[in-house]
């Protein structure tokens, strides 16, 4: 069945040429990787996604990328996410709605201060013209430092949004730790108006459920099962954990890590499952471990893109039918466009 549908993948792929381009971060499940032009993290993805020519870009990802993926592209080109329910749990806790509200409190609480709101690329486009319509910009966890220079640069404050970990794992790399306050809008206990006066950094209150999960007990348990092991984990992960690994940073700054390492090395990968198993495949050489062993998670929202629903947009395209075409409201555009050409520039 496997074999049938790569032949079916192949087949509509060489029908349709250089009509498509398929993107696959590196959390796709192997099916899907193993089609993809490119693959990489979100901002290798979206500079990808800026430079191609190709009528169709296919997003082996979530929703918020083919979303950037769409703002980044010509109006001639389409963006085509294969199933639609591949939304980022975390990209759904800060709606532009509630930070609308939640911007009139916090500017409220520092009057006279230029607050600088920053969104990680993990945001729906309406989050991110929102930012750019406050002198603010997007960031992906390979350049959130440069985002926050940035806004210092310009203003006083910056508000970080909705992941609360990348916010403080970025203000240690910055030396401000003691800058920190966060942000809870759904509790109103969570919400320091004197507090927020005196920080310079508000976080968000929003997490990724996959990342979150990792403990420093794992990293112990792992280092005393294999003595030689390192650790890597994303900075998504909760502060103490990127704290006590060896090393910290983006899928592709993962990727590049076990690629450089010497053969034999050993590598426990604190991340989303697939891109482990990719690790694994890719580098038979070392020895890849998951930073949890069976209970690492994979992400439901990637998971979504299932090999079959690629199968069918692209055999859809061969009949002349565009299906899950990913398109943000031309109102959102100008401005979410601004916001991610601001990080490309940095
Ligand atoms: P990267 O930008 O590191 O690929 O991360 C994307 C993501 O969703 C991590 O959970
Ligand atoms: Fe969102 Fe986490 Fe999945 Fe990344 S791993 S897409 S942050 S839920």
């Amino acid at each position: 069945e496997a074999d049938e549908r790569t032949e079916r993948i192949e087949a509509a792929l060489e029908e349709l040429g250089d009509d498509v381009v398929i993107l696959g971060h590196n959390y796709q499940r192997r099916e899907i990787v193993e089609h993809a032009d490119f693959i990489g993290d979100s901002y290798e993805l979206s500079k990808r996604a800026a430079e191609t020519d190709a009528e169709y870009v296919i997003f082996g990802g979530v929703t918020f990328m083919a979303e950037s993926a769409d703002i980044i592209t010509d109006d001639d080109q389409t963006v085509i996410l294969p199933s639609m329910e591949a939304s980022c749990p975390m990209a759904g806790m800060a709606e532009a709605l509630q930070v609308d509200a939640a911007w009139a409190e916090i500017t409220a609480a520092a009057p006279d201060t230029d607050i600088i709101p920053i969104t990680y690329m993990n945001s729906y486009a309406d989050l991110k013209a929102f930012c750019a319509s406050q002198g603010g910009l997007v960031c992906t966890s390979s350049n959130a430092h440069k985002a926050f220079e940035y806004a210092f640069d310009r203003g006083d404050k910056v508000l970080f949004l909705p992941d609360k970990h990348l916010g403080e794992n970025t203000a240690h790399r910055l030396g401000m730790e003691d800058e920190i306050v966060e942000w809870d809008p759904w509790d109103p206990e969570g919400k320091d108006a004197e507090a927020v006066a005196e920080s310079d950094i508000i976080l968000w209150d929003g997490y990724c459920q996959v990342h979150e999960r990792f403990t420093t007990d794992h990293i112990e348990q792992v280092r005393d099962a294999n003595p030689d092991a390192q650790v890597i984990v994303h900075p998504e992960c909760r502060r103490e954990v990127v704290e006590a690994a060896d090393k910290a940073g983006s899928t592709a700054e993962i990727c590049r890590t076990v690629e450089e390492a010497d053969p034999g090395d050993t590598w426990a990968i604190g991340t989303e499952i697939h891109l482990t198993e990719h690790l694994k495949r890719w580098h038979p050489e070392m020895n890849v471990l998951p930073l949890c062993g069976d209970a690492c998670m994979d992400c439901n929202a990637m998971r979504q893109i299932d090999p079959n629903y690629l199968t069918w947009v692209l055999e859809e395209l061969v009949a002349g039918r565009e299906r899950n075409v990913i398109e943000v409201a031309p109102e959102e555009k100008e401005l979410a466009g601004l916001a991610l050409e601001r990080m490309l520039e940095i």
